[in-house]
């Protein structure tokens, strides 16, 4: 298992799935999974998201 965002514990594969089903933007993500909305404030995972989104949408 790889966690992407740790404060919300949101796993990679969670990630990409909600990615591929349309979540196209950190925002969606956020919305769909929890991930980046947790205590760090994204400071930990934007930027893990944001490549999830670039290589799976
Ligand atoms: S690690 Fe994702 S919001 Fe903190």
């Amino acid at each position: 298992m790889d966690l992407i965002c740790l404060c919300k514990g949101v796993e990679k594969d969670v990630i990409v799935k909600a990615v591929k089903e349309g979540a196209d933007t950190f925002e969606k993500v956020q919305e769909a999974t929890g991930a980046g909305t947790g205590f760090c404030n994204a400071g930990r995972c934007r930027k893990k998201i944001e490549a999830l989104i670039e290589e799976n949408k």
